[in-house]
């Protein structure tokens, strides 16, 4: 009896020692988590900060522009307020792209910023960005040929820079579901002013609502690379034909841009060699490449953003054309597609870029900067959930301190 009571709690004082033992482990391990999380050294090139053009980034990470189909009614709303504020220690974000004209609404539900109620819209965005200390761009995106009635307001017209549909790609509508793209309205040479100055109204907006600068969409097959692409762009005036006239609009429009809203807060991305919607590279590609980049460093923009989709199955982008764009214009690069923050690392180390952009890491890791800062796991991006209009998949990505709560 007397045994028999003293094993009973032996066994009861064992317990309590494991138990409490494992409790203790475990303040351990969150106290050490803590504590790399304030003072990380992980990637220091990475959490360096950086001057980009009249911004001062507190780090090299940049969130990579991705269209998350969330903006109905094409105003921005709360819940993104809350996505893009969440992402804030980003040493800038670059938003999805926003269209400067009812005409470059091509998607569902993308926001647009043409209009007051789209610029009080943004602001809300800018505040809550800043308010946490980050630096925040806008994406100025028109969709061109890659776009669908449905998707258009009542006063929106798909508008090419020739005649000629993506006849091999389908958009998605509300309406309809997935549809053939239509051929789209040849805008005339006429009218290329009128839409140059679209751009430019889009950026004074931009700045109005408090945007750190903007970043022009010439990549991934939108309005501006078809005029740059052979494949879209069929003209005979002086936007068509050679490689000078096929890069006239984007040098056109980027010298506006930049003009009224200041060189420094104005940024462009590009994307040779690219394949995205119908684009197809030629043996002129890197030669086209090299004098846009010329050009561009005439017009004294903040950067280049270049575009490499290899990692999404796009074809390889060669070294060559990466390096001779960054020799032409001389200025900032940011590098994105792809990326690992061990690999970003080494290509800064490498003198390859300046900035790093991250898109679908940032998009299912709210606090991506402090996650990598101490090395822990990324929660992974669900892919049917990236276009799609409610909130699941969009604010409820768990941050870190959450999970280890739970554990
Ligand atoms: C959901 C989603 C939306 C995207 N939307 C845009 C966009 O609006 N503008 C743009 O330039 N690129 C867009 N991209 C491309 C990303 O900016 C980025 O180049 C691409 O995801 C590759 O980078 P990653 O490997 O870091 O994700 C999008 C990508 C994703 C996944």
């Amino acid at each position: 009896m007397h045994l028999q009571i003293a094993s009973k709690d032996k066994s009861y004082f064992l317990n309590m020692v494991t138990a409490n033992n494992n409790a203790y482990q475990n303040i351990i391990i969150k106290y050490k988590k803590l504590k790399q999380i304030f003072m990380s050294t992980a990637y220091p090139s990475l959490h360096s900060g950086y001057t980009l053009g009249s911004t001062r980034l507190a780090n090299r990470i940049v969130m990579a522009p991705m269209t998350r189909s969330r903006a109905s009614g094409n105003i921005p709303n709360d819940a993104m307020v809350h996505y893009y504020s969440d992402r804030a220690e980003a040493g800038l974000i670059i938003t999805e792209g926003a269209s400067p004209s009812p005409d470059g609404l091509g998607y569902a539900r993308i926001p647009g910023l043409f209009n007051k109620a789209q610029v009080d819209a943004w602001k809300k965005v800018t505040d809550a960005v800043h308010e946490k200390g980050g630096k925040i761009f806008v994406q100025i995106m028109h969709t061109g040929r890659i776009s669908h009635k449905h998707n258009l307001p009542d006063e929106g017209i798909v508008r090419g820079v020739s005649a000629v549909a993506a006849a091999n790609t389908q958009m998605f509508t509300d309406k309809e579901g997935m549809q053939p793209l239509p051929v789209p309205k040849e805008i005339s040479t006429g009218e290329i002013a009128a839409l140059v100055q679209e751009f430019v109204q889009s950026a004074e907006y931009a700045v109005e609502a408090g945007f750190d600068g903007v970043e022009l969409h010439g990549a991934n097959g939108y309005l501006l690379d078809q005029f740059l692409n052979p494949a879209s762009n069929q003209r005979t005036d002086e936007y068509g034909g050679t490689l000078e006239n096929r890069n006239r609009f984007v040098l056109q429009v980027t010298a506006a841009v930049a003009n009224a809203i200041g060189k420094s807060k104005t940024g462009i991305r590009l994307s040779p060699f690219g394949a995205f919607n119908e684009m197809q590279a030629d043996e002129n590609t890197e030669q086209q490449y090299t004098q846009l980049a010329a050009g561009l460093k005439e017009t004294g923009i903040a950067y280049i953003h270049m575009v490499d989709h290899t990692s999404l199955g796009a074809p390889a982008v060669p070294q060559t054309v990466k390096d001779a764009v960054r020799n032409a214009f001389g200025g900032t690069i940011i590098l994105s597609g792809g990326y690992t923050a061990a690999r970003a690392e080494a290509e800064l180390e490498e003198g390859k870029g300046e900035l790093v952009a991250f898109g679908r890491p940032f998009l299912a890791n709210p606090d991506f900067v402090k996650r990598i800062s101490i090395g822990e796991e990324l929660n992974q991006p669900d892919f049917n959930t990236f276009y799609t209009p409610d909130e699941k998949g969009y604010n409820d990505y768990p941050v870190f301190t959450e999970q280890l709560q739970e554990s």
